[in-house]
């Protein structure tokens, strides 16, 4: 459920980011920023904590709303095993090509986060590439 609705915040800002795309654009260029960055410094806040607020105003559960408030930063979560989860999740989704964003190429995983999870580079590489490949199959 968390993974379905996390960048709900991205819809609800659309229309505001459409007025200041040039900025916003200029902003990530000239900064070397992600687009999550550029929201915050555009608007004071950022598309998952939107999202995570909706969340609480459709009553979901507190879990899935403080996941969602903190899938780009789970560092920030303490130690929210949810919110790693989905960050991890979001990564694998973006290293698979699934639902490529412009500003998909400057996503990160937060450091610590396959500490966190007790997941290798090895492992990792396995995900992606099973991801990649059920993808495929279903795609077709
Ligand atoms: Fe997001």
């Amino acid at each position: 459920m968390a993974g379905l609705i996390h960048d709900v915040g991205k819809i609800i800002l659309d229309s505001y980011i459409v007025e200041k795309k040039e900025e916003i654009e200029s902003f990530m260029e000239k900064e070397e920023k992600a687009f999550f960055d550029a929201e915050s410094q555009y608007f004071g806040f950022n598309h998952a904590e939107i999202a995570s607020e909706v969340c609480k105003k459709w009553n979901f559960p507190e879990s899935i709303n403080f996941a969602i408030k903190y899938h780009h930063q789970p560092g920030k979560s303490d130690s929210d095993e949810l919110s790693y989860i989905l960050h991890m999740a979001d990564y694998i989704a973006i290293m698979s090509g699934i639902g490529y964003d412009s500003d998909d190429i400057l996503y990160e995983l937060e450091e610590g986060t396959m500490d966190y999870l007790n997941i290798t580079n090895e492992d990792m590489s396995d995900i992606v590439l099973k991801v990649t490949e059920s993808v495929n199959k279903i795609s077709i």
